[in-house]
């Protein structure tokens, strides 16, 4: 892929082509949802499984309300509150959505990015745009255009230089149902992000209808699919050490034993590992949660691409387990292959 500019993404957009579009969580690969093509392109290009279902882009409240059949006083008010920003709302879809969009579900994950440049698409397009992240299936997400251009070297495609992402971890995707036996809203946190449940609840303080939140302890694939064990990973294996006394020669041999037990691909993705294990680099975290979320992903990329080196290790602790850690924390455990404990 290529850097390019707005006019010239829309143009490949109208081709049925997909471009690389930068948003404040993460870069989309873009395709428009009125064009088969495209989106048959996004899981050709990404190798993404069919049963991972695409969220949807839009740039204002009027235009998300075409894709949903169910737009309700409550989805008002997040979206009042929460957009354009890092929120995911998972409703009931409409016809305009097809299908192969939402991996055969009847529901359709909307949200209205922040970043000016993905507005400007999105209006230039003056269609709805599915964008999953912009990496290979499996694989950290991208944070820069740089980023993209290196996970597609083979595709001839556009991607828009929107700088660094401001919040580096994927949006929260909340999925929003009518219970009508309980007569209320059921709300249920299917991803962690920047946006997190106590924001929700206090953006619905004054809300005078009935909703509650739900809990889905044991992820119900059906509900909420692509919420694999494994994702998110580094190209070379990454180590979480949970006990801060484990010095890096431990884990090196730790690593030589357990590693080359695993299987060479795991839930579909394939992990690079050397005969022997000798150099082991470690990622430091800033101390805030915030800071942290913005450059893990770019971290993790960077290190693994340092000559010579075998694995990654992070050191994480459980209590960090406080609500501002929780999107890093799940991004953490998904891209670790191992855990140290
Ligand atoms: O921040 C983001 O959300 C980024 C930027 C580009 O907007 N996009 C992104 O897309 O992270 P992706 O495809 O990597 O992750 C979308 C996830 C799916 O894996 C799935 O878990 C969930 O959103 N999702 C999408 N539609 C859904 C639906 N109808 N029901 C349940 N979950 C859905
Ligand atoms: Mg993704």
């Amino acid at each position: 892929m290529k850097l390019g500019t707005i006019r010239e993404a829309v143009e490949q957009l109208n081709q049925g082509e997909v471009v690389g579009m930068p948003t404040e969580t993460v870069y989309g690969l873009a395709g428009r949802i009125d064009l088969e093509s495209s989106i048959q392109n996004i899981f050709k290009i990404k190798k993404r499984p069919f049963f991972d279902p695409l969220i949807v882009h839009i740039d204002s409240i009027e235009m998300a309300k075409t894709l949903t059949n169910h737009w309700n006083p409550l989805s008002q008010a997040l979206a009042e509150k929460f957009w354009p920003g890092p929120l995911t709302m998972v409703l009931e879809k409409s016809s305009k959505v097809s299908p192969m969009i939402t991996s055969g579900l009847e529901t359709v994950g909307i949200r209205m990015p922040s970043h000016p440049l993905a507005l400007e698409l999105i209006r230039a397009t003056q269609v709805p745009l599915a964008a999953p992240s912009a990496n290979r299936f499996g694989r950290t997400s991208p944070t820069s255009a740089n980023h993209v251009i290196s996970e597609f070297p083979d595709y001839e495609g556009i991607v828009i230089d929107g700088g660094d992402c401001q919040i580096g971890l994927e949006s929260t995707v909340l999925s929003v149902r009518f219970d009508s036996s309980a007569q209320l809203f059921a709300l249920s946190i299917l991803r962690e992000g920047a946006v997190l449940r106590s924001h929700i609840e206090s953006a619905l303080s004054e809300y005078v209808g009935r909703f509650a939140f739900k809990f889905i302890e044991r992820i119900d694939k059906h509900l909420a699919p692509g919420q694999m064990k494994h994702h998110y990973m580094p190209e070379i294996p990454l180590i979480l050490v949970e006990d801060p006394d484990i010095g890096p020669e431990k884990i090196l041999e730790f690593a030589q034993a357990q590693i080359l037990k695993m299987p060479e691909v795991v839930e579909g993705v394939e992990i690079r590992k050397p005969r022997k294990f000798l150099r082991a680099v470690e990622i430091q975290l800033p101390e805030d949660p915030a800071l942290a979320a913005r450059t893990f992903y770019s971290q993790l990329r960077e290190a693994s691409q340092t000559q010579d080196t075998d694995i990654l290790f992070i050191r994480f602790n459980k209590q960090k387990n406080i609500e501002s850690w929780k999107a890093l924390q799940d991004r953490l455990y998904k891209a670790a292959s191992i855990i140290l404990t």
